[in-house]
């Protein structure tokens, strides 16, 4: 059965099912909280935690993920940073039991996979929440014997939530047999067998609980259902490959890079599919409108995109046009069903081909470099490559530090992150002060800044006098642009409340209050009823800025020195951050 098959097989039996069939998102998430999509569940965030009335029951996707967390096992027969997740949603409708049913017939009608193939795990009960007796009965009346039902703890059979907060649950998973064989280490087989006889294929998440903040696990106001099967591997069990590498959504990419390299490094398995994972996982990144960067999730790409540079390297590969030509394969091999590749083909090929160009000119001085320091640390009878050095190899040729730490340990070493990381903020402090020095004081791009702190300020009291003391700043980011705000407040604020809170903080520009500040020890500002960025460590002595008699803050600034500076004040956006979290975009115009 052809990818294709599989993708239209899954929309098709849901949407048979009763359930709507919802495009995948972008690989950027709408939540700005979180970097990437990982997840098919995460476009549904808003209705799982009964944020928001879903405006169907049940959903079905194939969602574009990326997920860097298995990133050092990519290369083994099933593991990607980039896939496709097919996956079915009901929101607080259907539960455990038809959650089973579903699957199972899917698997077994649709599918036709052997149901001797099939096994099933379930949650073992920790921390608090029990086993799942439930699970194993159903599945049991299913028709599945009880030896191919396993119980796994809190590592292998609970999932979620995608960041620090937000839905999770107990899971049941299925895992299929790809030998059909009895264990190659003469064991009593189970799905997570170190002998590699099972792969995941479906993880059915039993989603009832929000962690929050603290921690907890409260439960949700109706039970869901999650459920997400990775195509890759799907592909590669109903075509009897040995990888998801020999699959019909690899084979072309492959063939295509084998012929690239010389002869002798063909067989090169380990590299050749990091090469194509990372270069088919760039491409989705870049046509979503990711680009390489130093910061966030265009780090991440850069990462990726570099790393896949130097195992082009162990193939032989070098040229920039060589990894252009992969991209093109990429986007001919997925452009049918996701249109948006061929129309940014464009700039997916130019943004590959400048990244790979100026990263591959660094390469060779930096690995020489790593060399040199990599001998020296050996010769002196160390096992740390000096932070420095790593940054050095950052800073200078572009390495980015997870990948000298893989070279490291290709050699028995590590690296000093901690030193690493010093060195970061040391030459930070030092450019900056650079700029501040070269375009005299804050220059304009201050004077922006210091007006957004200053509105910052102003927000946090409107929102406490509008909407009561349970308000606290939880985070805060500022753009010459807008400013971002979030703050903990159980629900969506009203069209009126906005308003009330907008109009408050015109009014106090209006005043235009004048601003001062004190330099009191941290206890003393507390204790004088200034407010403190709540989840920030302060120093002994801190800054207190006052806005008139309307606010006072601990702050490092800095801010203008009357709010008649700041001009109109207005909201653009009211969202969610995560459970119990709110937050404002807001402009001075
Ligand atoms: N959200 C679940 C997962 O990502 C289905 O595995």
């Amino acid at each position: 059965m052809t990818s294709k098959e599989i993708r239209q097989k899954f929309l098709d039996f849901f949407k048979k099912k009763g359930h709507k069939v919802v495009p995948s998102s972008s690989l950027i998430p709408e939540d700005p909280t979180v970097l990437l999509t990982s997840a098919g569940m995460q476009q549904f965030s808003k209705y799982l935690l009964g944020e928001e009335k879903p405006p169907y029951m049940r959903a079905t996707s194939v969602q574009k993920c990326f997920r860097t967390s298995d990133i050092d096992l990519v290369g083994d027969r099933d593991h990607l940073t980039f896939f496709e997740m097919l996956g079915n949603w009901s929101f607080g409708d259907y539960f455990k039991k038809e959650a089973f049913e579903l699957a199972w017939e899917f698997l077994t009608k649709e599918m036709r996979m052997d149901p001797k193939r099939l096994w099933i795990t379930v949650f073992k009960g920790e921390q608090a929440i029990p086993q799942d007796e439930e699970a194993i009965k159903l599945w049991q009346e299913i028709g599945i014997p009880r030896e191919k039902i396993s119980e796994f703890g809190m590592e292998d059979n609970f999932w979620g939530p995608v960041g620090e907060t937000g839905p999770c649950g107990p899971t049941s998973e299925v895992h299929y047999d790809l030998t059909g064989k009895p264990c190659s280490k003469g064991k009593n087989c189970k799905p997570n067998c170190e002998c590699g006889r099972f792969t995941e294929i479906w993880n059915l998440v039993l989603m009832q609980y929000n962690k929050n903040e603290k921690g907890e696990y409260e439960p949700l106001p109706a039970k869901n259902i999650d459920t997400g099967m990775g195509l890759e591997r799907m592909a590669c069990a109903l075509q009897e490959k040995g990888s998801v590498f020999e699959t019909d959504l690899f084979l072309p990419l492959m063939q295509k890079l084998a012929s690239f390299c010389p002869p002798g490094l063909k067989n090169n398995i380990r590299p050749l599919r990091i090469v194509a994972d990372h270069l088919r996982g760039t491409v989705f990144l870049i046509s979503d409108g990711v680009v390489p960067g130093r910061e966030e999730r265009n780090y991440i790409l850069r990462r990726v995109l570099r790393r896949a540079v130097r195992y082009g390297r162990l193939l032989g590969i070098e040229k920039p046009d060589f990894f252009e030509e992969l991209a093109k394969v990429v986007i001919e091999n997925h452009g049918d069903v996701y249109p948006d590749l061929e129309k940014n083909r464009d700039k997916i090929l130019t943004v590959i081909h400048d990244e790979v160009e100026k990263f591959t000119k660094a390469l060779n001085r930096g690995l020489k470099l790593f060399e040199e320091v990599a001998k020296k640390v050996i010769s002196e009878k160390l096992k740390v490559i000096p932070g420095q050095d790593v940054f050095h190899l950052y800073d200078t040729y572009g390495f980015p530090p997870e990948d000298t730490e893989e070279l490291a340990k290709e050699k028995g070493l590590e690296i000093d992150k901690k030193g690493f990381k010093e060195a970061f903020k040391k030459h930070k402090e030092i450019s900056r002060a650079g700029v501040e020095k070269k375009f005299g004081g804050v220059g304009r791009w201050g004077r922006k800044v210091a007006r957004q702190h200053t509105a910052t300020h102003l927000l946090h009291q409107a929102l406490r006098q509008i909407l009561g003391d349970h308000v606290k700043q939880m985070g805060s980011d500022l753009t010459p642009e807008r400013l971002r705000f979030d703050f903990s407040h159980p629900k969506a604020m009203t069209k009126e409340e906005i308003k009330k809170v907008e109009d408050l903080v015109n009014q106090k520009i209006k005043e235009d209050l004048p601003v001062t500040m004190v330099e009191i020890s941290y206890e003393e500002a507390i204790k004088s009823g200034a407010l403190a960025f709540f989840k920030e460590k302060y120093p002994k002595i801190v800054k207190v800025y006052s806005v008139g008699d309307f606010s006072k803050e601990i702050c490092a600034g800095p801010h203008v020195k009357h709010t008649g500076e700041l001009g109109h004040f207005k909201i653009v956006k009211e969202q969610s951050s995560g459970a119990g979290v709110r937050r404002i975009k807001a402009v001075l115009e």
